[in-house]
């Protein structure tokens, strides 16, 4: 490869690297966008009182050997990651011992409900149960 030609590629491959992190910039929302109806959060009380409360406290404040499911320290382990991510986990881990009985809607509810505890303000539109649309918002613990 000639010296013109591997300069010419670095150049390239950095512009993809910046347009990249353009998108990456500019993709559409956080948490912090109103990303579920207050209706939903109200329902996700609800189920999570049935499911999670007993271990993550009522007022998900964490108990003797769940951690905290709102809180500074809880928004920062997800700080960066998706609101799928985040989904992913309640989904195929939780409650620990039957991650099935609860369902996919009902997990998309408990998780309008936590983003609420956790300060994110309601909004218009459903938080969806499906992985795409959830991971085109990003968690954030500050707006
Ligand atoms: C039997 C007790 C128990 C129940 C019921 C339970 N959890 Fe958990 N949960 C835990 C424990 C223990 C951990 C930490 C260890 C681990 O990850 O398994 C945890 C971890 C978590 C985490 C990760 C926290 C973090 O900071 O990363 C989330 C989120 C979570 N649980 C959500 C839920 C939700 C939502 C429900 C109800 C659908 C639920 N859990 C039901 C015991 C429970």
């Amino acid at each position: 490869m000639t010296n013109r030609m591997a300069a010419a590629l670095l150049i390239a491959g950095a512009a993809a690297v910046l347009a990249a992190g353009a998108v990456a910039a500019g993709q559409g929302r956080t948490v912090w966008d109103g990303v579920y109806p207050a209706e939903q959060a109200r329902r996700g009380a609800e189920a999570y009182a049935q499911a999670c409360a007993e271990c993550h406290g009522a007022d998900l404040g964490g108990g003797d050997m769940a951690p905290g499911l709102a809180g500074v320290q809880f928004a920062y382990n997800w700080h960066g990651f998706s609101a799928r991510d985040l989904f992913e986990r309640l989904r195929v881990s939780m409650p620990p011992d039957q991650p099935n009985r609860v369902s996919r809607q009902d997990k998309a509810d408990i998780l309008a409900f936590m983003l609420e505890a956790n300060g994110m303000p309601a909004g218009d539109a459903e938080l969806a149960s499906r992985a795409g649309p959830l991971g085109a918002i990003r968690f954030l613990a500050e707006p």
